[in-house]
């Protein structure tokens, strides 16, 4: 084990008698020690309530919670701490901003915008919008080469576009997509334009200023923080004058019988107790990228896309999604299909060697179908994968065909 690895206890077990080759980072990431015990010294040091108690604990438990807010802003960018809302995940950050701003800003004369290749957090809450407000869904679909073009841009963000949603980096194809051409259309026409940056946040430096979007959503469990933590950042002219998701406790500033005044942001989009000790592991999570730094972070994930892809590229019945897009242009992940077998009896075969990978439709259901596809495999990594989960997961893929009754 290298020293990365060792930092990951649930590496160290065996999986049906094998060493785990974890290749499913894309859905989401296994958690360092760093982050396990950030997690456990909030909650056997400063667990309480936060912003509801005047005793001691309870202030620890809202310092930690909002010193965590201030890493995650320093994280992307942003100024203005304020504008970091704690989520569940992506999908909550992604329907916050669907129910919030999609449904009272957006009318039948609007148009919305997004591409083709959304995961469905960032597609079924918009079609919810075009469905109550009469706006129209409008799609970017994919070059052969698995990008959005110029043209395609132009066509699809028109006068009538009052919002554009679209991916960062494809869970299914782990390309980037040209977000400064898609930002500088949607400025040209005044849309507001919503990132899921869910998939790019573990691999590339997000910076939401730098990229001038106005909204970002992501999860933490992605990027070795705990499952049910999440982040929304927005901008605050446009977060102030949305109304609140959720209502309840702790996102008011008064409450009458009939009327309510609200909390100033992030509390507004705050509703219920939060989850304080998955954001303070948020803060560990993002302090344990940095010290690994993004050099070192491209360096490994480049080297295991370039290798992985190599191996991939020499079995002839293996056939990879975007398979034209050069290993320096991907991050994260790489779909593919062996010929005649099911996606899940490949990830079953693999998984009694201990290779972790993903089969089904990727809740990308759209974007299987625009590439005449219903299911694929997918392997996806992190920092903490090396050369050899991939000849693991290689090894494992020859044997497929023959377990199936189809020789080599
Ligand atoms: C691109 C993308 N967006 C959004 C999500 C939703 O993330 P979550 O399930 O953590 O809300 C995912 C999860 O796989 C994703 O890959």
């Amino acid at each position: 084990m290298n020293q990365i690895q060792k930092e990951f206890p649930i590496l160290q077990q065996k999986v049906n008698g094998n060493p785990i080759a974890y290749l499913d980072n894309a859905a989401t990431s296994q958690k360092p020690v760093s982050v396990l015990k950030a997690l456990e010294e909030f909650y056997t040091t400063s667990n309480a309530n936060p912003h509801r108690g005047v005793y001691d604990l309870a202030m620890r438990a809202t310092q930690a919670f909002e010193a965590s807010r201030k890493v995650v802003a320093d994280f992307i960018g942003v100024k203005d701490e304020a504008e970091v809302i704690f989520t569940r995940n992506a999908t909550e950050a992604l329907n916050l901003i669907a129910y919030s701003y999609g449904m009272n800003f957006l009318s039948a004369e609007d148009g919305i915008t997004i591409s083709v290749a959304e995961h469905h957090s960032n597609l079924v809450p918009w079609q919810q919008v075009a469905k109550v407000t009469g706006a129209s869904l409008d799609y970017l679909y994919l070059t052969d080469g698995a990008q959005i073009s110029d043209e395609e841009i132009a066509a699809k963000i028109t006068e009538k576009t009052k919002l554009v949603s679209v991916v960062h980096i494809s869970n299914v194809l782990g390309v980037v997509f040209p977000l400064e051409k898609i930002v500088k259309r949607a400025r040209e026409v005044g849309a507001v334009v919503v990132l899921d940056c869910a998939q790019s946040i573990p691999h590339i430096p997000v910076d939401v200023q730098k990229l001038d979007v106005d909204f970002a959503a992501f999860s933490g469990h992605k990027m070795y923080a705990p499952l049910g933590i999440g982040v929304l950042w927005g901008r605050r002219s446009l977060l102030e004058k949305m109304p609140p998701f959720l209502s309840g406790g702790d996102m008011i500033d008064s409450v009458e019988e009939q009327v309510t005044s609200y909390a100033p942001i992030p509390q507004k989009f705050e509703a219920g107790t939060q989850n304080a000790g998955g954001a303070v592991a948020l803060a560990a999570a993002i302090r344990f990228m940095q010290k690994i730094g993004w050099e070192e972070i491209t360096r490994i994930e480049h080297d295991l896309m370039a290798y992985a892809l190599d191996g991939l590229r020499q079995l002839p019945y293996v056939t990879v999604l975007g398979g034209s897009i050069p290993a320096e242009e991907r991050y994260g992940v790489i779909s593919f299909n062996v010929q005649d077998a099911h996606p899940h009896d490949v990830a079953s075969i693999l998984d009694a060697d201990g290779v972790c990978i993903r089969a089904g439709h990727h809740c990308a259901q759209p974007l299987l179908h625009h590439l005449n596809l219903y299911a694929a495999n997918r392997i996806s990594f992190a920092v903490y994968n090396t050369r050899e989960d991939i000849d693991a997961f290689l090894n494992s893929l020859k044997k497929v065909r023959g377990v199936l009754g189809y020789g080599s």
